[in-house]
């Protein structure tokens, strides 16, 4: 990726020649030329700013050297297409991951720094209108800074380091804050258990060390949503702060009720977003194949429940008497949204759904696919086991628990 950087203060991007910037710069990955907005004027003085026309504080930048400096920089690309043009000043579009992923898919950023009052608009129309360039004006956050050289320092880097090759491990890009619109889970390392003071331990929480990675990642997740309510509420949609009270209460605080056609495409929506892994593995899954009618179809013929927190459909689960024998209760469809899952809703929704069972019911039953270990461990902690090996589809298994 080639980036070119106009500065009054070409010295103030010095940074960008150290760790692993510098080092994709020295490795060809990076093309970083800096540019010194004085070599462009044309006055004894080297000056690039003036009043304001119809008065007020401070002075703007002059429009001349702009202009020299971004023509010279459109054609040292010898007829490539001209750069994507971005100005950092705090009247910009916000500056986020998204933009940073963007930004990053472009071939040519060029960075335009302004001081003061700011550029001459007609700068930003001469680069647009002129020399067809893209120009996006980008704020760091809603503060003034005394120029855009330390907002171009933060961009470059948010950028880069995006770049196949600059950030050594492309894992560790993934599991980051705002990468899908959580703040980072809180990270531990050695000591175990640290003597911070005279007196004062302060230990890493146990469940990173017990070896339990389905443990690991609820808790993380769960990490991740408290922080992100606590710091970041903007972030959440309000459903995703549920508050998930451990065992049978988990369900309090969501709003049950008997679905209706009228819930049959969020249903659809929540069944494929459930069954994915299993289309993933297997390429065909009945549930997640389903169209809106053979859904609406379903609602007939189960009794189906929807759990809603703040209007969103988070969970749902069906039940019937089994058609051959009444006295089998039927659960299917057990489904929780992939965020929420891991805090016990699913369990809970169980014991709500085995509780909807008519009097005269000795047994309960539901069809579970034999490739989801942890759906089977969870039905075999509540009680349940395999009573068929081969259940309704291929791959699936008929698990029951007689009712107490
Ligand atoms: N220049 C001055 N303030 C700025 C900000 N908040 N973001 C980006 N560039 C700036």
């Amino acid at each position: 990726m080639r980036l070119d950087v106009i500065s009054i203060f070409p010295q103030y991007l010095a940074p960008l020649e150290l760790s692993l910037i510098g080092r994709a710069r020295r490795e060809g990955l990076l093309d970083l030329r800096v540019h010194d907005l004085r070599d462009f004027t044309q006055d004894r003085h080297r000056t690039v700013d003036d009043t304001p026309y119809g008065g007020g504080a401070g002075m703007v930048m002059t429009p001349e050297p702009w202009g020299l400096a971004l023509r010279q920089v459109v054609r040292s690309g010898k007829g490539e297409p001209p750069p994507r043009l971005v100005v950092p000043g705090p009247g910009g579009a916000p500056f986020t991951q998204a933009m940073a992923r963007a930004l990053a898919a472009e071939p040519w950023l060029a960075f335009a720094c302004g001081r003061y009052e700011g550029i001459d608009e007609r700068v930003y129309e001469h680069a647009a209108q002129d020399l067809g360039l893209e120009v996006s004006v980008v704020s760091l956050g809603d503060y003034v800074l005394n120029g855009g050289e330390v907002a171009v320092l933060a961009i470059v880097e948010a950028v880069a380091r995006l770049l196949p090759g600059v950030v050594g491990n492309a894992d560790s890009l993934v599991e980051e804050s705002h990468e899908d619109g959580l703040l980072e889970y809180p990270v531990y390392t050695k000591p175990a258990s640290w003597q911070a003071a005279p007196g004062v331990r302060r230990d890493v929480p146990p469940v990173l060390l017990s070896g339990d990675h389905a443990a690991i990642a609820s808790w993380r997740q769960q990490q991740r949503l408290e922080r992100t309510a606590a710091r970041r509420p903007d972030l959440l949609h309000p459903s995703q702060a549920v508050a998930v009270a451990p065992g049978a209460d988990a369900l309090a605080g969501l709003d049950l009720a008997v679905a209706t056609p009228a819930d049959a495409a969020e249903l659809m929506t929540l069944t494929r977003a459930c069954w994915a892994p299993e289309m993933a593995q297997q390429g065909t899954c009945g549930a997640a194949q389903e169209t809106l009618q053979d859904v609406i179809a379903g609602l007939a013929v189960w009794r189906t429940w929807t759990v809603r927190s703040q209007g969103r459909l988070v969970a749902s689960v069906r039940t019937r008497p089994s058609p051959d024998d009444p006295s089998r209760w039927q659960i299917g469809r057990l489904m929780v949204a992939p965020d929420l899952q891991g805090r016990g809703l699913g369990r809970a929704l169980l014991a709500f759904a085995e509780a909807d069972a008519p009097s005269g019911t000795t047994t309960y039953c539901l069809d579970t696919s034999t490739r989801s270990q942890t759906n089977l461990r969870m039905f075999r902690k509540a009680g349940y086991r395999v009573a068929t090996p081969q259940g309704a589809q291929h791959g699936t298994v008929v698990v029951s628990k007689a009712r107490r």
